[in-house]
């Protein structure tokens, strides 16, 4: 392999891509959690090329500010104005001192599904035929605004390429076309671009003009043909975008159920490119796994679940639920309808069950939040269970506060803990109960006004209602009865 290794990869991500009708500049929109350069900066990595070179231009703040978030050791070349992708390389190459010795593998910033193993085959097809440009081709069915390979009748050897635009009649009717991914010999790059002109239909340098130049110069000129024509895409409208992200996300689906992961109906399952598995986890219908989240060997996620960063043990069970950073321990039960913020963390065989939301809380191992609850900036410890309905009242309008709850608790339903406050190990809290007092390891906390009976009220108050009928009726059995 690195006797294959190209002393550069430049990317192509200068353009504006006005058919996205996007306030963001098209290689900043995302498939699978990755933007489109993102894609093609990951595949050029496999490479491992010497230098790497991003070519921007058209918001290039924005571009240039992504990109060393994603990777600080990219470098970025601008084109202040986009005179063509003859030119755009150009740039790139100024950056690396105006040419380079060795392989130079060009690709555009909108092909996301361009895939490592492909660059790997036409940098191993260049250095092998010993080319001075090798070119990456595909048969599609609709070779539609595409520059168009032209190969010599006899020899099949190629000749040029002619964009669309550019194209006579006859030419359009080839359907093998440039997927705009090139390998290039460095030093006789630099020197063709020199020689590009600008006498085509769109007034543009082109860099597929170097393939006739290198060509009539009398070096050699070759192609490698893809395998699957959808890798070499380029995304230029939001329809496309989505195609991409259908295409890439069954691609990782299929990757993870080769691996032993049952996805119950790929067709409503999305994941993102980080999305980890281990083998036996289950996902059921209608689920969107996004960022690092980590499904554990045998958990079960879904149906209708959406986990953002979210690591889920093993085990464990994800039903119609939300989370947000959160991690959900080996057997533990969430949902359904559950929704965990950042800061979740829920211990071995424990529940956060329905209508349960929770924000930086810790709900120890066994421990149970079954029905209708809030719990934000608690720690709750071991086999507890926390009754239906209570609120972790945590903040006063102005601060957050934290509260406790230890072991082995009982806590009534409809409980209000009002922090800062602790409840001690083993205690018990009554039903009803605001809480603002901290409860003693072992004790009973009762807060709430006592039950009065006001006898025979509805008879007086409300004489001749259907609930008057009613009582009348049920103090008359009491009575037979007595
Ligand atoms: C280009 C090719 C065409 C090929 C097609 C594949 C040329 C002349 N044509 O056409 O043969 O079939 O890609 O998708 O190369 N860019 C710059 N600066 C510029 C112009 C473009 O950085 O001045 C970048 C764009 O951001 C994009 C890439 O180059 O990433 C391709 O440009 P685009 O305008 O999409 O070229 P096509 O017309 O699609
Ligand atoms: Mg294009």
């Amino acid at each position: 392999m690195s006797a294959n290794r190209p002393a550069a990869v430049v990317v192509l991500a200068a353009g504006e891509g006005t058919r996205m009708k996007s306030a963001t500049p098209k290689v900043l929109h995302e498939i699978c959690g990755r933007s489109l350069v993102g894609h093609v900066l990951a595949a050029a990595r496999e490479l491992e090329p010497e230098n790497l070179v991003v070519v921007v231009g058209h918001a290039r703040e924005k571009v240039t500010a992504h990109l060393n978030e994603i990777d600080a050791t990219v470098r970025t070349a601008v084109q202040a104005e986009q005179n063509g992708t003859g030119h755009a390389v150009r740039m790139g190459l100024e950056e690396l001192g105006g040419s380079i010795d060795g392989t130079v593998v060009v690709v555009c910033g909108d092909t996301p599904l361009l895939s490592g193993e492909t660059l790997r085959q036409l940098a191993a097809t260049h250095s092998a035929d010993g080319n001075a440009v090798t070119v990456l081709t595909a048969e599609v069915p609709d070779a539609t605004g595409y520059g168009r390979i032209v190969r010599d009748g006899v020899s099949g050897a190629v000749t040029e390429i002619v964009e669309h635009k550019d194209a006579s009649a006859a030419q359009r009717e080839i359907r093998e076309i440039n997927s705009g991914v090139f390998a290039f010999d460095g030093q006789l790059l630099a020197d063709a671009l020199g020689k590009v002109r600008t006498d085509n239909v769109q007034g543009e340098e082109y860099l597929t003009d170097v393939l006739g130049i290198l060509r009539e110069a009398g070096h050699r000129v070759g192609a490698s043909v893809a395998g699957d024509h959808r890798e070499i895409a380029g995304i230029n409208n939001r329809v496309q975008l989505a195609e991409a992200r259908r295409i890439l996300n069954d691609r990782l689906l299929t990757q993870a159920m080769l691996a032993g992961v049952t996805v119950v109906d790929p067709a409503t399952t999305w994941v993102d490119v980080t999305v980890t598995f281990e083998q036996d986890a289950v996902v059921q219908p209608g689920t969107q796994l996004l960022g690092a989240t980590h499904v554990g060997e045998g958990a079960e996620v879904g149906p209708n679940v959406r986990l953002k960063d979210t690591h889920v043990g093993a085990g464990a069970r994800v039903i119609n639920a939300v989370a947000d950073s959160a991690f959900v321990g080996p057997q533990a039960s969430v949902g359904p309808y559950a929704y965990l913020r950042p800061g979740s963390h829920l211990g071995v065989k424990s529940k956060v069950g329905t209508y349960v939301e929770t924000k930086n809380a810790s709900i120890g191992e066994g421990t149970k939040v079954p029905h209708l609850s809030y719990v934000g900036d608690a720690t709750i410890g071991e086999y507890s269970n926390i009754g239906a309905a209570s609120v972790f009242v945590n903040y006063d309008g102005q601060d957050k506060h934290h509260t406790t709850v230890g072991s082995h608790c009982k806590t009534g339903s409809d409980n209000m803990f009002v922090a800062p406050v602790t409840v001690g190990d083993g205690a018990y809290t009554a039903a009803g109960s605001v809480i603002t007092k901290d409860v003693p390891p072992g004790a009973l906390a009762v807060a709430r006004g006592q039950q009065r009976n006001i006898e025979g009220w509805v008879a007086r108050k409300r004489p001749g209602s259907a609930a008057a009928k009613a009582a009348e009726a049920a103090s008359g059995e009491r009575s037979e009865e007595g």
